[in-house]
């Protein structure tokens, strides 16, 4: 299956993160990298890009898409834990961050992610793959 996702809002996006050359972003729901390509796109090699997605199949095809910029640091997290993903890459702050949040139609269209009704497939629903399926009202996993 191939990862399509058009990114929501783009252009306003990229214009309310107001784009310095040389600044420090961070999307904190990379995905396919729709959004990120473009800041990506924007910034000279002082600049940086951090992407943070705890989708390891979005993470894959982000860094396929991305490998042609220098100054992008891809995290597998979550961007809960965004302060702790800044310093530990002794960042102390930054210029914008992105949170574009949501599921990707990736994660719709795959029917082993089970996100959706579409097609006939168990129900699963976990962004991050390494997580265990947790029965709703139990601390039981299986
Ligand atoms: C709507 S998609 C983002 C699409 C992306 N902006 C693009 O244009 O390709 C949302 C993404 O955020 C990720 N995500 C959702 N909750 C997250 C969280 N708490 N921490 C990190 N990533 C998360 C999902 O795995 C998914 O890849």
């Amino acid at each position: 299956m191939e990862f399509n996702h058009k990114p929501v809002l783009l252009e306003e996006c990229i214009q309310g993160l107001n784009i310095k050359k040389d600044g420090i972003y961070v999307d904190g729901t990379l995905g396919g990298a729709g959004h990120s390509i473009e800041i990506a796109k924007r910034l000279s090699p002082k600049g940086m890009l951090i992407g943070i997605d705890r989708d390891t199949e979005a993470l894959e095809v982000a860094k396929d898409r991305l490998k042609q910029y220098e100054n992008v640091k891809l995290v597998y997290g979550n961007h809960d834990d965004i302060k702790d993903i800044l310093e530990e890459e002794k960042i102390e702050k930054v210029d914008g961050i992105l949170l574009d949040l949501g599921v990707s139609s990736y994660q719709l269209d795959e029917a082993k992610r089970g996100f959706s009704y579409i097609t006939d497939a168990k129900l699963d629903m976990r962004m991050d793959l390494s997580r265990q399926v947790r029965c709703r009202n139990s601390s039981k996993y299986i």
